[in-house]
């Protein structure tokens, strides 16, 4: 059985929509992923993605994940370093739009959580743990279809701040030469 949580309402309801979409059945809940509603060893597989950056414990957060995973089951979680993002070409526009995304998630998170991944897992109990680092980066094509997400998540962030910097980033893949990469760790542990 698929199940879900998050803690916000609007989120649950964004995730329905999806899962109806595409036909799949699940059980979503809202919760705080730090006190989940599921009895001991419920699952074999938790996934977790851009929820530690925002929780204020992210080790009690990854414990009551393997709470809730059988013996060997396993975990995913994936968390970006927004420090890491870079663009070619970098113009101050650019840095200045990326350096104030990376404040503001340290102001209300964190903005290196990627890098604390590995950590926080062998502290949560976790063993075999892989911390799965990504450099990823996109040009040609690739950049096309990747630059209106990175515009969604940095208006998300930032709000209509950095209108120079969040023009510059829509029209980016129109110049030549043009790229965009940051560090991704997409970790994987057993319980
Ligand atoms: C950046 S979004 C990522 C959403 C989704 N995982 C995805 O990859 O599209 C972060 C999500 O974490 C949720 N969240 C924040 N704090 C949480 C907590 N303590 N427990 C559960 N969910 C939480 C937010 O409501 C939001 O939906």
């Amino acid at each position: 059985m698929l199940s879900g949580v998050d803690i916000e309402d609007s989120q649950l309801g964004a995730a329905r929509a999806h899962l109806a979409d595409l036909g799949l059945q699940a059980d979503l809940r809202r919760a705080d992923a730090a006190a989940l509603t599921y009895e001991d060893a419920s699952f074999d597989h938790v996934w977790m993605m851009w929820v530690l950056e925002h929780v204020p414990d992210p080790v009690a957060a990854l414990k009551e994940a393997r709470r809730v995973l059988v013996s060997g089951g396993r975990i995913t979680a994936i968390e970006v370093d927004y420090n890491s993002v870079w663009t070619s070409p970098e113009t101050d526009a650019l840095r200045a739009l990326f350096a104030d995304v990376a404040r503001t998630m340290e102001a209300n998170g964190r903005s290196d959580t990627g890098a604390h991944l590995e950590g926080w897992l062998v502290k949560a109990g976790f063993g075999s743990v892989d911390p799965g680092e990504r450099r990823l980066h996109y040009s040609g094509g690739e950049l096309f279809r990747q630059l209106p997400y990175v515009a969604a998540v940095v208006e998300s962030t930032l709000g209509t701040q950095h209108e120079a910097g969040r023009a510059e980033l829509k029209t980016l893949a129109t110049r030549p030469g043009a790229a965009l990469g940051f560090t991704v760790h997409k970790a994987t542990a057993e319980a």
